[in-house]
């Protein structure tokens, strides 16, 4: 069985997510699509409410499962014997914000990070972005699945 683990913040989980998570899925036997619950960022969702996102967003696979962690992800991917961490890359600026963490797990316990192109189309889409759109009442329904358009909604309105 090999496993891989697709970390994120996913607050809220995006289409561009979905794009990374569902090849991953025919990589790998297994893949755990993983919530950090104590990073500082600022969040819009709760943990919980970013695990339930996930739940219903990862439904159509049947090997992928969600899980909230917290402390460092190279114990985590211990924690449930996976090989790999996958992660996305829009452009340049994630591949510099990744590298670094990728050599740093490697370094702490030898976990490899598989790097998937993101597809084209959602090379601009960010959970951030996505958020600062509803906030102002801008149209987001292309980049996210329905229920979390709804979500986003309920919680920032269209001010
Ligand atoms: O969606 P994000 O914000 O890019 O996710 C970043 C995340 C949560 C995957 C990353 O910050 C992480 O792995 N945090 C866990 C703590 C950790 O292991 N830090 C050291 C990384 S070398």
């Amino acid at each position: 069985m090999r496993r891989a683990v697709c970390p994120g913040s996913f607050d809220p989980v995006t289409n561009g997510h979905l794009d990374i998570i569902g090849r991953a899925a025919g990589l790998f036997d297994e893949v755990v699509v993983a919530t950090g619950v104590n990073v500082s960022k600022n969040r819009l969702f709760d943990p919980q409410e970013r695990l339930a996102m996930l739940e219903e967003a990862v439904r159509p696979w049947d090997n992928v499962r969600v899980a909230g962690f917290s402390g460092l992800i190279v114990d985590f991917c211990r924690e449930v014997d996976a090989v790999a961490i996958v992660k996305g890359l829009r452009g340049a600026t994630d591949y510099e914000y990744e590298l670094p963490m990728a050599h740093m797990n490697v370094h702490l316990t030898g976990v490899e990070t598989v790097f998937l192109p993101g597809a084209a189309g959602n090379a601009f889409v960010s959970s951030s972005l996505i958020k600062e759109v509803v906030a102002f009442g801008g149209d987001i329904s292309a980049f996210v699945p329905e229920f979390v358009a709804v979500r986003l909604a309920e919680r920032l309105g269209g001010r």
